[in-house]
């Protein structure tokens, strides 16, 4: 067994027990950054699918979140706001998928997640990375990640499109209100979980509470902020749960709007 030189950071900083084995733990550390790794990955080319394939996106009154708000002129007949000219061949939704996908990959949970699972970096907590030298997030290309906060504001305008999507879901294919069927509970489900991501965001946590010297004199921000805390502490699984849900909400609308079985309807 060689021991190892100290030349780097981290675990070969000068100064560190020099320990020759990867890592010392026993457990299965590898299970949840390949877990989520390939979880990435599926929803990940689903999602990427949904995007390029431009169609069975609508089927009135639902349309998929991937596609919502469709701006542009070769949006499917009364999808959409037609903002902007039909620009072949880039879709509807390659327009606005920058948006919740920069959301995503810069929110501070993901990062986490992907760093882990993709770069190894480091691949476990007490599991050195690959890399001699750790160069964090503080130069360029990562220190992009602070916009972080801005796609966080921009994305609260898609849930209030993706919100009004649902509420519209309460009517039939004719246009008649007080209807719900299976695809109305996958679109309010939806919007829910993705209020729920942004609402437990780090960002949306400091916005509320940050810089205030004295909670005592903004007890109103206080109460947002205690709530927006909570939430925060389980942002893992609400990032999880609103992105695996997103992909089933398109992929239920895709299924009903390509014919492979009827919506059932409650009422
Ligand atoms: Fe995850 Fe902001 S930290 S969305």
């Amino acid at each position: 067994v060689t021991t190892p030189t100290q030349d780097g950071t981290g675990v070969r900083a000068v100064g560190r027990a020099r320990i020759a084995a990867r890592t010392l733990r026993g457990d299965r550390w590898w299970l949840t950054p390949l877990a989520y790794g390939l979880t990435l990955l599926i929803v990940g080319v689903y999602l990427a699918y949904a995007v390029f394939v431009n169609k069975d996106y609508y089927w009135k009154p639902y349309i998929s979140p991937m596609y919502s708000p469709c701006l542009t002129g070769n949006c499917v007949a009364d999808s959409g706001w037609g903002w902007f000219p039909s620009i072949n061949p880039v879709t509807p939704a390659l327009i606005i998928i920058i948006f919740p996908a920069g959301l995503r990959a810069t929110c501070y949970y993901y990062r986490k997640a992907y760093y882990r699972s993709f770069f190894l970096s480091p691949p476990a907590c007490a599991v050195p990375e690959a890399a001699k030298h750790y160069r964090g997030e503080s130069r360029f290309p990562l220190i992009v990640q602070n916009i972080h906060r801005y796609f966080f504001y921009i994305t609260l305008i898609f849930n209030c499109i993706l919100t009004y999507d649902a509420v519209i879901a309460f009517r039939d294919h004719q246009g008649h209100w007080g209807h719900a069927g299976l695809g109305t509970l996958v679109m309010v489900v939806n919007a829910i979980l993705l209020w729920g991501y942004n609402a437990s965001c780090h960002t949306c946590r400091h916005a509320i509470g940050g810089r205030l010297r004295h909670f005592s004199k903004h007890p109103v921000r206080y109460w947002l902020w205690s709530r927006a805390t909570a939430l925060n502490a389980r942002h893992g699984q609400i990032a999880w749960a609103s992105l695996v849900f997103v992909a089933i909400t398109d992929l239920y609308i895709r299924l009903v709007a390509g014919g492979a079985f009827n919506d059932p309807r409650f009422f």
